[in-house]
């Protein structure tokens, strides 16, 4: 149907600048022409190539829907030329989420991060994609309940009859590949049992009670799971739609105002506040973060991305930075212990069964 636009978002660590800080500017303009290239043959409607901490994001529309071959390998192309290209450049961990070489025609279970939705484009068609670095898909947990179930943060869910019977939120088990679908306010509480726990439980997606329609979508890739050896955290996308019976664009950023704290950070082994930027401040530095989180707005018009909106780069969000800096050097006073660094089985990197190995004779019986 001529009128359903997918709104498509890839990402992939494909090599850092400096370090796990950054993506190189050639990289962004090598994704970028890329993707003009498919804009001009017709594959794509329009394109947007960014960066935020070291990962490199394409956000792209088009007219094939979610899972698509065509758009999964341009993806994939992309993603491998510009591994080339930083390693040419001998930029840091170049490839580092590309796990395999042949693809499949899908790059779900290949490294790259995708979150995607299909939808008929209303009249006015407001969407924010939000993309992190330095945590993992859990992570949205938190400012989705906030954003779709919590009536103080969002006032719509009281006063805007189009709100007021709430909606249904898809949780993925990402360790035993299993999903359930909560409808709120009514399974609330239900619900909180499993998001509260954002290491195993993942909301995945987000839809209208009344009409089913898609309302938000995010990516919950765990690569360490794939890869069974650390490969990088799965620094993630959320893609949200806004307004007119979905919360509004101040609903859906207002959670960001008080920072939580998320997985991730240093070596992807500790808790730290996830600090809301604009893409000009999204390159973590002390220790490698803190995690960081951009928020692009755009208006679609027949498919076309009209803006981005930096939303982060606002001064209202200056004070969530304060907070997030004070929350940095809190945890940061606390060096190895939990919980500034992860339990056991949550870490990135361990030492553990060496150490153990090496140590076991001299345990004894208590
Ligand atoms: C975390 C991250 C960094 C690296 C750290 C060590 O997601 O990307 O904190 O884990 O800089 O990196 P390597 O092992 O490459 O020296
Ligand atoms: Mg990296
Ligand atoms: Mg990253």
């Amino acid at each position: 149907m001529a009128d359903r636009i997918t709104l498509s978002v890839i990402k992939a660590d494909v090599g850092g600048c400096v370090g796990h800080a950054g993506v190189h500017q050639a990289l962004v303009e090598k994704a970028a022409g890329m993707l003009k290239d498919a804009v001009g043959r017709g594959l794509l409607v329009d394109q947007c190539a960014t960066a935020v901490g070291d990962d490199l994001e394409l956000i792209m529309t088009h007219r094939k829907g979610p899972d698509n071959a065509d758009i999964h390998g341009l993806a994939w192309e992309t993603f491998k030329r510009c591994a080339d290209l930083a390693r040419e450049m001998k930029l840091y961990g170049a490839g580092q989420d590309l796990l395999t070489d042949a693809f499949s025609g899908n790059v779900k279970g290949m490294g790259p991060g995708v979150a995607e939705m299909e939808f008929i484009e209303r009249a006015s068609e407001p969407v924010i994609v939000f993309m992190a670095d330095k945590t993992e898909p859990g992570a949205w947990n938190l400012p989705l309940y906030k954003m779709f179930c919590d009536p103080f943060n969002t006032a719509g869910l009281v006063i805007d009859p189009k709100m007021h019977a709430g909606f249904r939120l898809e949780v993925h088990d990402l360790i035993e590949h299993k999903r359930i679908t909560f409808s709120t306010p009514e399974e609330m509480y239900d619900l909180l049992v499993f998001i509260g726990a954002p290491g195993r439980f993942c909301i995945k997606a987000v839809y209208t009670k009344a009409t089913g329609d898609i309302a938000a979508v995010s990516t919950t890739e765990r690569l360490n799971l794939m890869a069974g050896r650390y490969v990088g955290k799965d620094d993630p996308v959320l893609i949200v739609r806004c307004q007119s019976g979905l919360p509004a664009v101040g609903e859906v950023l207002e959670p960001f105002a008080t920072p939580h704290l998320v997985a991730g950070w240093m070596r992807g082994s500790h808790h730290g506040p996830l600090m809301p930027v604009s893409i000009r401040h999204a390159t973590p530095t002390r220790f490698d973060g803190p995690p960081r989180v951009v928020a692009l707005g755009f208006q679609l018009n027949g498919g076309k991305l009209v803006g981005p909106q930096d939303f982060f780069a606002d001064p209202a969000f200056d004070r969530a930075r304060q907070i997030a800096n004070e929350l940095a050097s809190y945890l940061r006073g606390l060096g190895p212990f939990e919980p500034h660094r992860l339990p056991l089985d949550e870490m990135e990197y361990t030492t553990m069964p060496d150490v153990k190995k090496r140590l076991e004779d001299r345990f004894e019986k208590v």
